[in-house]
């Protein structure tokens, strides 16, 4: 078969042949990939910088895809760590991390949307005690993962929900996708009464949205959860330490590993539901699997989505 094969951590896979994939075990299963999402987490592992990424070489990166199962099922399913990711024409899963679609459900779009939309909807759901009503900042509002987030907060019930970016073009599409507010850093203080901060970013970005935002909080003894999803502006923040004395502040992560994979498992049905249902605004990009190369360093704000 043919596949995106990774050979070196510092170059972009290449396409070409590669051994067809076998089943060990009663749980996994030989599938054709039929669409498979480009995320940070694919490109991460890939490179070695993930917390998650093993050091073997080759490897066929793809984290999650949109299958057809030797029954002729639509499934959406995650991978474990596996030299055998989901960027190639044949791949195996285990059934258990996978979930039925409807057999009309839009392969690129679910493709596209899962991981990103997972990101909130975990962190909301799973990682702290959300209820409808809370207000909610999302830092780095204008990502895919960030737009998303700004609607699934609004989809789950929050009161209010502000978006927070570094582009102000970018940031004035989100009020017709849910937000109340938008702000920069500039404006940081308009999002001083928050509940639960979602945040893509991390870094001197976040850091520096920190001190603004806790002091001019209208009760400082409020609880504010930060939920630290994303690290697009650097993997370490400056965090001030008067952030951590001056309010009520508490800073968790969300993702694999601070949230059990039985519990992402738990969540992948209902938000396929609510992706393939519309309720959020996915943004694309099909590429063929045969320019994975040109797909792997192209910069696009849509998500790009290889097609084998
Ligand atoms: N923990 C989880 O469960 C989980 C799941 C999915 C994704 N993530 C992580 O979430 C992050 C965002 O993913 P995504 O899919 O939304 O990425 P994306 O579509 O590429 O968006 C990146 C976002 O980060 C912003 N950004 C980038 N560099 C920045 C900087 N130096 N300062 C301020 N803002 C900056 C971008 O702002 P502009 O629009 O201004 O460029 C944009 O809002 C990634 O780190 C990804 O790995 C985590």
């Amino acid at each position: 078969m043919r596949a995106a094969v990774l050979s070196a951590f510092d170059a972009p896979p290449v396409y070409r042949d590669h051994p067809e994939p076998v089943a060990s075990g009663d749980d996994e299963m030989v599938v054709r990939v039929l669409a498979a999402g480009l995320h940070h987490l694919t490109r991460s592992k890939a490179n070695g910088a993930h917390y998650s990424s093993g050091s073997a070489l080759p490897l066929v990166p793809g984290v999650d895809a949109v299958v057809r199962d030797e029954a002729g099922q639509l499934r959406y399913a995650a991978l474990d760590d596996t030299r055998l990711g989901t960027f190639a024409e044949r791949t195996v899963i285990d059934v258990r991390r996978s979930v039925l679609l409807p057999d009309g459900a839009d392969p690129v779009r679910i493709a596209a949307a899962m991981n990103p939309a997972m990101s909130s909807w975990v962190a909301l759901r799973r990682r702290i005690a959300f209820h409808p009503g809370r207000r909610v900042l999302v830092i780095g509002a204008t990502g895919n993962a960030g737009r998303m987030a700004v609607q699934i907060a609004r989809l789950l019930g929050a009161a209010q929900v502000i978006a927070a970016g570094r582009d102000e073009s970018r940031l004035a599409a989100l009020p017709a996708l849910g937000a109340d507010l938008t702000c920069t850093l500039d404006d940081i203080a308009c999002a001083a009464d928050v509940d639960v901060v979602l945040d893509y970013v991390w870094g001197d970005f976040s850091a520096a949205a920190m001190l603004p935002m806790l002091t001019a909080r209208a009760d400082r003894t409020a609880p504010l959860t930060w939920v630290q999803i994303g690290s697009m502006a650097g993997p370490t923040a400056p965090v001030p330490s008067a952030a951590l004395r001056s309010a009520r502040l508490q800073i968790v992560g969300s993702g694999i590993g601070s949230v059990p994979a039985r519990d992402f498992l738990a969540e992948l049905p209902s938000l396929a539901e609510t992706i393939e249902s519309g309720a959020i605004d996915v943004r694309p990009r099909p590429i063929p699997l045969a320019e994975v190369a040109e797909a792997w360093t192209a910069t696009t704000t849509d998500r790009i989505v290889l097609l084998p």
